[in-house]
């Protein structure tokens, strides 16, 4: 296997130029405006970078943008690619560790999901204290080396979830703290899952995240996440679930989310 994540970050550098990034940044379904706040952004499609997934879901732009956030030097990979769209766990292997290859200490990374909570509804947003791999698949299955055995007691960094969440509290914005469960996906849960899921610690659930969690703490970078919650799980409203939903209620909190990760982006300068 070669290193893509070499070549991909020479070309990052060639095109952007300026100082080395130090915070790499994943938008989830319906939150990619905050590309809109990067100052002097550069952006290079995925398709210019070895090793780049393609995304076809609507909702995720499938661009690298390089440039400020309030001062601070930030890689954004505007669009993701999910385990549900080619089958392969390690799918965002390569961007994160092209992130760490740039030199980023720390990945925030962002994701819609349904919650399982009553008092957790739509619009609210949920940093990621820990998570459940429900999915049975793992990105690191096939490395090669010893390093594949990745702690993950502490996959979410406690510092950098206290940081964002004096953000959050300067912003006079509620953040919930809860457990993350991946689902494969495409699909949506059925209720039982739900029930299930619940039962055995899930606050939230998502079709992404986890993956690329675990991928980063293997490539030695920080993670800090947050979910902007888009719906009641399955079982728990009375609206189908559907990806119209998650967008559709990713952009209306949209300002909340752009405003906590830019002010994460500051306190990280
Ligand atoms: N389940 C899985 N993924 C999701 C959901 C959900 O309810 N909402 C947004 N992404």
């Amino acid at each position: 296997m070669g290193q893509p994540w070499k070549e991909a970050a020479d070309v990052i550098r060639n095109r952007a130029g300026g100082a080395a990034p130090v915070l790499g940044i994943t938008l989830g379904s319906g939150l990619g405006d905050l590309a809109d706040e990067v100052a002097d952004a550069v952006v290079i499609p995925f398709r210019d970078l070895p090793g780049f997934p393609a995304s076809g879901v609507t909702g995720h732009a499938g661009a690298l943008v390089v440039g400020d956030l309030r001062g601070t030097r930030v890689a954004l990979l505007a669009g993701r690619a999910h385990y549900y769209e080619h089958g392969d766990a390690a799918v965002m292997a390569t961007p994160v560790r092209t992130m760490a290859e740039l030199g980023c200490g720390v990945l925030a990374l962002s994701n819609a999901a349904g919650s399982t909570r009553a008092t957790m509804g739509p619009g609210s947003i949920m940093a990621i204290s820990d998570h459940i791999n429900w999915s049975g698949r793992n990105p690191l299955i096939g490395h090669p080396d010893d390093s594949r055995f990745v702690d993950l007691s502490a996959a979410y960094d406690p510092d950098l979830r206290a940081l964002l969440a004096e953000v959050a509290e300067a912003q006079g914005t509620k953040l919930h703290q809860g457990v993350y469960a991946w689902f494969s996906g495409p699909s949506f849960e059925t209720p039982a899952e739900i029930r299930a899921i619940s039962t055995l610690g899930a606050d939230a659930v998502g079709m992404s995240t986890v993956p690329e969690t675990i991928l980063a703490r293997h490539a030695g970078l920080r993670v800090v996440a947050a979910s902007v919650i888009t719906n009641f799980a399955a079982g728990m409203q009375a609206e189908p679930l559907s990806h119209e939903q998650t967008k559709r209620e990713s952009a209306r909190a949209s300002a909340n989310f752009r405003a906590l990760f830019a002010g994460l982006a500051e306190r990280l300068g």
